[in-house]
C-alpha cells in the first residue's frame, strides 16, 4: 500500500528543502502537549514549537474549543467595509499590552506579510508627507521573511542570491554583539547623517535565523536614540521573539526606548492558524487620513483578519496570561540558564547562552555556514532519539512549547550532553 509519504512524493514541493536529496518527510498523525505523533504512533519531542509557532503545546483543547465556537458562527468576512468581533476583541486586548504606545492594529497572514506591511507604513508615510526619505538600514546577518520586501531588508545571503538583482537596496549596520557595540552605533550613526533615512528595522535582541545571535537590551536602546534624533522611523520585527519567548512577553518590554511599528505572527494564535500583525503608534495611522483614496494603505490579504485566527489568537493570549503559564515560562528560563552555567565552558562549545526560554549552542566546526555539514548530523541525532531539533548550520537551539514538562527538558538536555560528549 502506497505509504502518506509516497503521496506526499508524487504531489508536494516542500519548503527550504532540497527535493532531489532530501530524506522522505516524516507523516505526522497527531499532536498532544509537546509530542507530535506519527503514523505508526513513535512519537517526537517538539523542542522548537513546530517552526516556532506552537506556545501552549499541540491540540490544546481550549483553543479547539474557541476556533470550533468561531467556526459555528463565522468563518470568514472581508475585512475591507466590514468587521466582526474576533478581530476588534483581539485588537483592543493586544495593544494595551504590546510595548510603547501603539495606536492601531493592520492584520495579515503571516510574519513576512507583517513585515510588508511595516515596510509600506513607513516609506509611506514620508510619501504622504511629502517628505523625501526613502532609505531603509537593517542589520547584517538579520531575517525577515521570504518575500521581496523582506528578503531585502535580510540582505543579500545565501537563500536569497537567485534574486539579487531583484532587491531593493538596503544599508547595512552591524548587530551590537559584545565587543562590536560601538562600531554598530557609528555606523548607523554615519548613515542617518547622510540623510534621507525612513526606518530602520531590526529583530530585537536575538536574531533568529541568522544564527540566535543574542546582543544586549541596553544598545538596543542606544541605536533607538539615535534614529529618535535623527527622525527615523522604527521597526521591530517581533515575528519570533513576541508572546513571551525571551523572558518578557515582548522582547521591546526590555528597552526602554519604544519602537514605532511592531511586527508580530508565529506564536500569535498559539500555532493554530496563519496570523500577522503589525502594530503602529498613531501618529503613523494619522499620516494615512486624508481626503485623497491614495493616500490609504491600499494592501490587504484575502485573509486578513481571519475570524477563526482572530479566535485562536483571543484563547492563546489568555492562556499565556494566566499564572501557570507565567511559572513554566520561569521554570524553563530557570532550566536553560542552570544547563548553560554548567556547560558554557565544554570544548566543543564556542558559545552556550540563553535568553527567556531559548537556549542557543553553537558548536565548534570548520565551516560555520547554514549549509554546515554538522547540522544534518545534529539533526539525525536528535531525531533518531525522538527530539526534534533543527539546527541553523552549527548553531543548535531549543525552542520548546511552553508547556513541555522538566522531564521533557532534561531529555532533551541529556541528549545534547550526549552529543558532547562524544556521542555524535
Ligand atoms: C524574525 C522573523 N521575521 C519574519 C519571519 C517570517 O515569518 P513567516 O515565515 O511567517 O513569513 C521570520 C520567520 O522565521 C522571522 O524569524
Amino acid at each position: 500500500m502506497e505509504t502518506i509519504s509516497d503521496r506526499d512524493r508524487d504531489y508536494i514541493w516542500h519548503p527550504f528543502t532540497q527535493m532531489k536529496i532530501a530524506q522522505p518527510p516524516i507523516p505526522i498523525h497527531s499532536g498532544k502537549g509537546a509530542y507530535l505523533y506519527g503514523e505508526q504512533g513513535e512519537h517526537y519531542l517538539d523542542g522548537i514549537s513546530s517552526w516556532w509557532v506552537n506556545l501552549h503545546g499541540h491540540a490544546h483543547p481550549y483553543i479547539v474549543q474557541k476556533i470550533t465556537e468561531q467556526a459555528c458562527k463565522l468563518e470568514h468576512a472581508i475585512f475591507a467595509d466590514f468587521t466582526h468581533s474576533a478581530a476588534v476583541d483581539f485588537a483592543s486586548q493586544l495593544i494595551p499590552i504590546l510595548p510603547g504606545e501603539m495606536g492601531k492594529i493592520f492584520f495579515s497572514d503571516n510574519g513576512s506579510t507583517a513585515i510588508e506591511v511595516a515596510l509600506k507604513m513607513a516609506i509611506q508615510y514620508w510619501h504622504n508627507q511629502k517628505i523625501h526619505k526613502t532609505k531603509v538600514v537593517c542589520f547584517k546577518g538579520g531575517y525577515h521573511g521570504d518575500t521581496f520586501g523582506a528578503m531585502s531588508v535580510s540582505g543579500k545571503n545565501a537563500f536569497n542570491k537567485p534574486f539579487w538583482n531583484y532587491l531593493f537596496e538596503v544599508e547595512t549596520i552591524s548587530p551590537p554583539i559584545k565587543g562590536e557595540e560601538e562600531g554598530a552605533i557609528l555606523q548607523l550613526e554615519k548613515i542617518l547623517e547622510e540623510g534621507n533615512v525612513a526606518c530602520f528595522i531590526f529583530e530585537p535582541l536575538i536574531l533568529g535565523v541568522g544564527g540566535m545571535v543574542l546582543y544586549p537590551a541596553k544598545q538596543l536602546e542606544r541605536l533607538l536614540q539615535v534614529c529618535q534624533r535623527y527622525g527615523v522611523i522604527t521597526i521591530a520585527d517581533e515575528v519570533m521573539t513576541g508572546f513571551g519567548r525571551t523572558g518578557t512577553v515582548f522582547a521591546c518590554d526590555q528597552i526602554k526606548e519604544q519602537p514605532d511599528i511592531i511586527c508580530l505572527s508565529k506564536g500569535i494564535t498559539g500555532g493554530f492558524l496563519p496570523l500577522g500583525v503589525t502594530a503602529c503608534h498613531e501618529k503613523i495611522y494619522q499620516a494615512f487620513l486624508s481626503e485623497d483614496k491614495q493616500k490609504a494603505l491600499l494592501h490587504g490579504h484575502s485573509y486578513t483578519a481571519n475570524p477563526l485566527a482572530c479566535a485562536s489568537a483571543i484563547a492563546s493570549l489568555e492562556i499565556l496570561q494566566s499564572f501557570s503559564s507565567c511559572q513554566q515560562r520561569t521554570m524553563i528560563e530557570k532550566s536553560h540558564t542552570i544547563f548553560c552555567e554548567t556547560w558554557k565552558n565544554h570544548p566543543k562549545l564556542i558559545r552556550c547562552e540563553s535568553l527567556g526560554t531559548i537556549l542557543v549552542l553553537e558548536y565548534k566546526t570548520e565551516g560555520k555556514s547554514y549549509f554546515s555539514p554538522l547540522r544534518d548530523s545534529l539533526y539525525s541525532f536528535f531525531l533518531e532519539k525522538g527530539i526534534l531539533l533543527r539546527p541553523l548550520g552549527n548553531v543548535l537551539y531549543v525552542l520548546p512549547p511552553y508547556c513541555i514538562g522538566k522531564e521533557d527538558l532534561t531529555v532533551i538536555y541529556d541528549a545534547i550532553i550526549l552529543s558532547l560528549e562524544g556521542a555524535l
